[in-house]
């Protein structure tokens, strides 16, 4: 068991943020947030941290409009060792992220998608999930490689497609499960009795 040093990077609302301090309130989640990372100024999530008394900066990500890289890659690996950051916990922050950052923190750098990975990579996978005709959707947490949404996977969550949702009921219910499964998931990194075998995270198999 080791308590976790995170840092959570954003770009919107940040209610997966907001689950993970509740976690750590609640005593649910050995861990502390160090920083906050927002690659809008105005976004939610930057608001929470400040509430809760964590340090949290707006990072500007120009000249890229989907990526992290080059002079803001470089600034933030800085800012996160800096500050003595362990994990990096990516809560709906709407960037690829680069090697540089993966290199600085191997197998470290965790995402939430909210589908049943590998179905519905990418964005508006609910919305995907529901115009495929499928009965359950649901949520991934995952390590995070060089691809997209493809890391191995460390929980997942079902949700039931009801017969009336629309793209924003099931999302909501999605959500849900969100805020349940990265506490989840930070759980069992911090224990860390766990091994990454190939695709697989075997949990309570750690020698
Ligand atoms: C979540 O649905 C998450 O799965 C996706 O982006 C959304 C972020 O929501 N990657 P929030 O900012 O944590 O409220």
């Amino acid at each position: 068991m080791s308590r976790l040093k995170l840092a959570v990077l954003g770009s919107g609302a940040g209610s997966n943020m907001q689950s993970i301090v509740d976690a750590i309130e609640r005593g649910e989640l050995d861990a502390e947030i160090a920083l906050v990372v927002a690659d809008f100024p105005d976004a939610k999530i930057l608001d929470r941290g400040r509430k809760h008394g964590i340090e949290s900066v707006y990072l500007d990500c120009a000249p890229y409009k989907t990526k992290l890289e080059g002079p803001a890659e470089d600034k933030l690996v800085e800012m996160l060792k800096s500050r003595g950051v362990d994990t990096v916990v990516l809560a709906g922050f709407m960037r690829i992220v680069k090697p540089k950052l993966l290199a600085a923190f191997p197998n470290r750098v965790i995402n939430i998608h909210p589908a049943l990975l590998p179905a519905f990579p990418g964005v508006h996978s609910w919305t995907q999930a529901l115009d495929y005709g499928c009965k359950v959707a649901g949520v991934t947490v995952h390590f995070v490689d060089a691809g997209t949404d493809s890391g191995p996977i460390i929980v997942q969550k079902c949700v039931k497609v009801e017969e009336d949702d629309t793209p924003e009921t099931l999302h909501a219910r999605i959500q849900v499960q969100e805020h349940i499964a990265y506490p989840e998931a930070l759980r069992i990194i911090a224990s860390g009795d766990y091994t990454i075998e190939g695709r697989r995270v075997r949990i309570g198999k750690a020698s």
